[in-house]
C-alpha cells in the first residue's frame, strides 16, 4: 500500500517497519493520523527515530489513535495518571515487560496499543523484541488451528503485579488486580486476521481442558508464538519510539544491561473485548 505523507521502511517480511517524515513533538494533520493508522495495521509495529517529546506530546500521540488506558497496578504520576514511567537502573531489581506478554491482557477490555518513548538508552542491550501474532497463528497446522477453535483462556495479573510489586518492596494492600477470559485465537477487530492471544506471563490455563493437557497446549503455544522466524529486534537510541499493536503482537524487553540506565515513559491506548 502507497503512503503520500510519511515514509514506511519493512525491517521484515512479517512483523516491523521504521517510519519517518513525522514530527511526534508537533501536532500531526489527519492524512499522517490515517496513514500511521494504516501502517499499524500493515506492520504491527512501527518504530520512529529522533522524537524528542514532553509528556503532552506523547499524550496526544496516544489520543489520534483511542481513548487513553490507565495501568492497574501502576497509575502514572500526579495529573497523568496515563502515564507509565519505565526505568531501569542500577538500584533495580526488576524491568517492565521481562517475559513476553501482550500489555495488560488480564484486563476483560485489554490494550489495543501501546507507545513506549524512551530518551534514555544504555550504550549497548536493552533492546525489545516483538513477535506476530498473526504469523504464529498462520503457522499453525491446519489441525491444531481447528483443535483451538472455541477455546478460550484465563488471564491473571494477579501474580504478575505481585511478583513485581514485590520486587519492589510495594506493600499489598489487599488490591486486587484484573482477571478475565478471552479466545485463544482471536479475530482482529480492524484487520480481521486471526491472532494468538495467549502469553507465557499473563495466561494461567486454558479454560475447560484436563490439566495436564492444558498446561501442555499453552506451553507449546507460548513456545511457538515466540519463535525467531515470527520476531523482530528493535535496536534503541535515545529519543526513539515503539508504537506496537497488542492485539497482535507479543513483545519482551531484553535486561542485558545491568547496571545502565535505561529510561522513558508508556502511553497506552484502550481496546476493546477480544472476539
Ligand atoms: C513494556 O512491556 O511495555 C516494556 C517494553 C520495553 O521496555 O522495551
Amino acid at each position: 500500500m502507497g503512503y503520500e505523507s510519511i515514509d514506511v521502511s519493512p525491517m521484515t517480511p512479517r512483523i516491523g517497519a521504521e517510519v519517518a517524515g513525522v514530527t511526534l513533538a508537533n501536532p500531526l494533520s489527519n492524512r499522517q493520523v490515517e496513514e500511521l493508522h494504516q501502517a499499524l495495521a500493515e506492520h504491527q509495529v512501527l518504530f520512529l527515530r529522533d522524537q524528542p517529546m514532553d509528556v503532552d506530546a506523547h499524550k496526544r500521540f496516544g489520543r489520534y489513535f483511542g481513548e487513553l488506558h490507565i495501568h492497574p497496578s501502576t497509575p502514572g504520576p500526579d495529573g497523568h495518571p496515563e502515564i507509565l514511567p519505565i526505568h531501569a537502573d542500577a538500584n533495580s531489581r526488576r524491568i517492565a515487560g521481562e517475559y513476553w506478554h501482550s500489555d495488560v491482557s488480564c484486563d476483560e477490555e485489554p490494550p489495543a496499543a501501546s507507545i513506549l518513548y524512551l530518551h534514555t538508552v544504555p550504550p549497548v542491550g536493552g533492546d525489545t523484541l516483538f513477535a506476530s501474532q498473526y504469523a504464529a497463528y498462520e503457522a499453525l497446522s491446519p489441525r491444531m488451528k481447528s483443535y483451538l477453535e472455541g477455546l478460550t483462556a484465563t488471564h491473571s495479573g494477579d501474580h504478575v503485579y505481585r511478583r513485581n510489586n514485590a520486587l519492589m518492596g510495594i506493600k499489598e494492600t489487599g488490591k486486587t488486580y484484573p482477571r478475565a477470559s478471552h479466545p485463544v485465537v482471536r479475530t482482529h477487530p480492524v484487520t480481521k486476521r486471526k491472532a494468538l492471544y495467549v502469553n507465557g506471563d499473563f495466561t494461567t490455563h486454558i479454560d475447560g481442558l484436563p490439566r495436564e493437557e492444558g498446561r501442555a497446549v499453552l506451553e507449546f503455544l507460548c513456545e511457538f508464538a515466540t519463535r525467531e522466524e515470527f520476531q523482530v529486534r528493535f535496536r534503541w537510541q535515545p529519543h526513539s519510539v515503539a508504537f506496537w499493536d497488542n492485539r497482535c503482537v507479543q513483545h519482551q524487553a531484553l535486561w542485558d544491561y545491568y547496571p545502565q540506565t535505561r529510561s522513558g515513559r508508556r502511553v497506552t491506548i484502550k481496546g476493546d473485548r477480544p472476539f
